[in-house]
């Protein structure tokens, strides 16, 4: 683990201070007659040093924080906040796969270790990634990371991110949103780190009354997870207007899907589920998990009478920060749509997961939920046009092919611990 070694390394130097000044004294002590003897003394010294610094470059760690901490041409150094998250850890590889730097900073509240050691295990070689644990919410911690280390620039995508939970518990998503973005963003100000990718949503348009969703259409969240996160843009925005960092707002819609390779999946806590999002219940219902599939209302004005949605595969998603990063601009603020421009039902997305799992989902149709709204899709026009991004998996039955090929061979997720996988 790499925040283990960049935690041994500080104390190493440290130690290797105090040793050499214990030795000399200690030998002070023992040989008082041989006191004059400096020359002894500083050879002896010497020699420690020495020894220290070879244990140390012995240390794959060794290099690794001088490396992060010095900007270098040519190489673009990305903090990623929630690194350890599901669609962070994605965001990591991404960028890794594409040479960048990499820091993930992440307290693991939500995340999985298990995530940061299959990108580490992928890019072991030193000045790739660096994993720091820290909490966004501890003002002191994160700028002394700011100060030890050269970012270029921030994607920004540590939250809590359930809308359910945030209605039983605001405080929490106002806290670990709102408030740590702007500690995110006063960390950059104070350190001149000038490009800033921040990871927004649709629950900002709350309840909008025309389809699709552009970025003009105005913002009405409707739960405090929205009212959050758009909280934190309006903050961005007005910081913006006097600074030079380069600012992208990227506005996601449902997320799903899994890197194609297999290396990474999405795993929430086991008591994290009940907020869950389709694509797990799904998941959770084809293991058997749960007894099948609660569809709540079959009459709203669809096609087909359920919800609809649009699903953007974690993949494209990524790929969409990527040419945000690229795209940036001092002074610059951009912000985005990030979806398919399609809707789908409820009922397709679930026969999509019945055909990509092959277990013959058991449905129940109840009446509607309060609080859900009948349709929801977005327009990508102007992400395609301005970073020349557009969706590319969208098909519903390949996206949830390989998430579940990665659920299947991971029904512990990253390995929970056998007292969590009890409690599922
Ligand atoms: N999943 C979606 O469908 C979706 C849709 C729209 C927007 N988003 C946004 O995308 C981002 C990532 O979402 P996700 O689905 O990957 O969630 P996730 O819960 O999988 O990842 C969030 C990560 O942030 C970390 N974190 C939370 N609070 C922290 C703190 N105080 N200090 C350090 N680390 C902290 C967690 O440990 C976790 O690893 C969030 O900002 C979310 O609002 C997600
Ligand atoms: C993660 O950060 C939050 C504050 O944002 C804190 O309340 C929580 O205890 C932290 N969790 C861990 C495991 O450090
Ligand atoms: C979020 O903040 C609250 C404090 O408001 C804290 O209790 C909680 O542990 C924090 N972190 C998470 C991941 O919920
Ligand atoms: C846009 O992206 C496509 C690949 O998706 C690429 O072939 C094309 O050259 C790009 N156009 C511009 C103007 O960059
Ligand atoms: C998804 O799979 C179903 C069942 O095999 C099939 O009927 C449908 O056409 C597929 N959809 C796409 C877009 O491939």
């Amino acid at each position: 683990m790499k925040d283990l070694s960049m935690l041994s390394f500080t104390r190493t130097r440290t130690q290797q201070r105090t040793n050499r000044s214990l030795s000399l004294s200690a030998m002070d002590l023992e040989d008082p007659k041989k006191k004059t003897n400096f020359l002894g003394n500083i050879i002896m010294a010497a020699a420690l040093t020495a020894l220290f610094i070879l244990m140390l470059k012995q240390s794959p760690s060794f290099n690794t924080p001088t490396q992060f901490s010095r900007h270098e041409a040519g190489v673009t150094h990305v903090l990623v906040t929630g690194g350890a998250g599901y669609i962070g850890s994605h965001a990591a590889l991404r960028l890794l796969k594409d040479s960048y730097r990499v820091t993930i900073m992440d307290n693991l509240s939500r995340g999985n270790l298990g995530a940061i050691k299959v990108l580490q295990q992928l890019f072991p070689q030193s000045g790739r990634l660096q994993f720091i644990y820290a909490d966004l919410g501890d003002k002191k911690s994160v700028n002394k990371i700011f100060s030890e280390n050269a970012f270029d620039a921030v994607m920004h995508f540590a939250a809590v991110a359930y809308v359910g939970e945030s209605t039983l518990d605001p405080l929490k998503y106002y806290h670990n949103i709102t408030s740590n973005t702007l500690v995110v963003l006063e960390a950059m100000a104070a350190h001149g780190v000038k490009t800033l990718i921040y990871s927004s949503t649709c629950a900002t348009y709350g309840e909008p009354e025309k389809m699709p969703i552009t970025e003009e259409t105005p913002q009405h969240p409707i739960n405090p997870y929205g009212k959050a996160k758009k909280m934190a843009e309006d903050i961005i925005l007005d910081f913006h207007k006097n600074s030079d960092m380069a600012v992208m707002i990227l506005r996601y819609f449902n997320v799903i899907g899994s890197d194609a390779d297999g290396m990474l999946g999405e795993s929430p806590r086991p008591e994290l589920r009940e907020h869950g999002r389709i694509s797990g219940a799904c998941f959770d219902a084809a293991r058997g998990i749960i007894p099948g599939l609660k569809v709540r209302g079959t009459d709203y004005k669809t096609t087909d009478g359920t919800c609809i949605r649009d699903y953007i595969d974690v993949t494209d998603l990524v790929d969409a920060h990527v040419k945000a990063l690229e795209k940036a601009k001092p002074s610059h603020i951009g912000v985005y749509n990030v979806g398919t421009g399609r809707g789908r039902s409820v009922k397709e997305f679930v026969e999509a997961c019945k055909t990509a799992t092959g277990v013959p989902i058991k449905v129940d149709f109840l009446p509607r939920r309060p609080g859900d709204y009948a349709e929801v899709y977005s327009d990508p026009t102007k992400i395609r046009s301005e970073l020349n991004w557009t969706a590319k998996h969208t098909n519903l039955n390949e996206s949830l092919l390989i998430a579940w090929t990665w659920q299947k061979a991971h029904l512990d997720g990253y390995g929970t611990p056998q007292l969590m996988s009890a409690q599922i």
